[in-house]
């Protein structure tokens, strides 16, 4: 089994990018199963109905988001489909789901998605008690695990990648936009990097325009943020896992 995973796509620009390399990728590497982090999709803040649509049909499997998921209000019209979910760790009673199982080459795949609680201005549960919980109601469900956590700080998400080692099969990080270069196989057991990077506009600042950066940066004014133009990148990842033996095998970084 090949799991492709895409970080960050941001602004339209990104999803271009995306349509693209997305089948590309899932060609050459006989990738089966596409996740993609899609909450800086819609002009870099939220995703929309269209966008949601155009991942699916270039080969996502799973949209999952994070502290932007509300930053489209078209979400609410489909927060409900199957493909997209968006962190767990919120309060209970919140629409939309934390984590979906989905089938792929006779195998369950069950995707969560976290967010976490450092430097995030989300006042979300605690995700180091929401996975038990989570793991816990889908025990017996599912031949693989998956977790997006997405998370500012490194220490925050290297700490969940122990906390998680031989509980969930892959962890991947979002939200930084930097692809980092520590992906490992945690005791043998589990695949973990801290963050897959982003898929968006390569000069830039984390994808948004390096003047408008600059000016909020020089003068602290609340310089409206602007998606920066020009071409883009994808940071992506695969994980291969060998289903014999029910193990990770390797982890491969991309930058295309
Ligand atoms: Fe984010």
């Amino acid at each position: 089994m090949k799991i492709l995973v895409i970080g960050d796509i941001v602004g339209e620009s990104g999803v271009e990018k995306a349509k693209i390399v997305i089948p590309q990728i899932k060609k050459e590497e006989n990738i089966d199963f596409v996740i993609v982090n899609g909450e800086n999709s819609a002009g870099g803040m939220g995703i929309t109905e269209k966008i949601f649509k155009q991942l699916l049909n270039c080969g996502a499997n799973v949209v999952t988001m994070g502290n932007h998921t509300w930053g489209k209000k078209d979400i609410f019209s489909f927060i409900d489909e199957p493909q997209i979910i968006r962190p767990a760790n919120y309060p209970k009673g919140v629409v939309g789901k934390g984590y979906g199982i989905y089938e792929c080459k006779n195998k369950k795949i069950a995707v969560i998605n976290l967010i976490g609680r450092t430097d995030m201005n989300v006042l979300s549960e605690n995700p180091f008690i929401k996975i038990n919980e989570i793991l816990e109601e889908i025990k017996g469900k599912y031949d693989y695990s998956v977790l997006d956590f997405h998370a500012e700080a490194t220490a925050e998400k290297i700490a969940m990648g122990h906390y998680l080692t031989g509980r969930v099969d892959i962890i991947f990080g979002t939200h930084t936009h930097v692809q980092t270069a520590d992906e490992r196989i945690l005791e043998n057991k589990t695949a973990y990097i801290t963050d897959v990077g982003m898929t968006g506009p390569e000069k830039s600042v984390i994808g948004m325009d390096i003047g408008v950066s600059l000016k909020r940066f020089e003068t602290t004014l609340p310089e409206k943020y602007k998606l920066a133009g020009g071409d883009c990148i994808c940071n992506a990842c695969i994980f291969e896992i060998n289903d014999e033996k029910r193990t990770i095998m390797k982890i491969t970084r991309i930058t295309r």
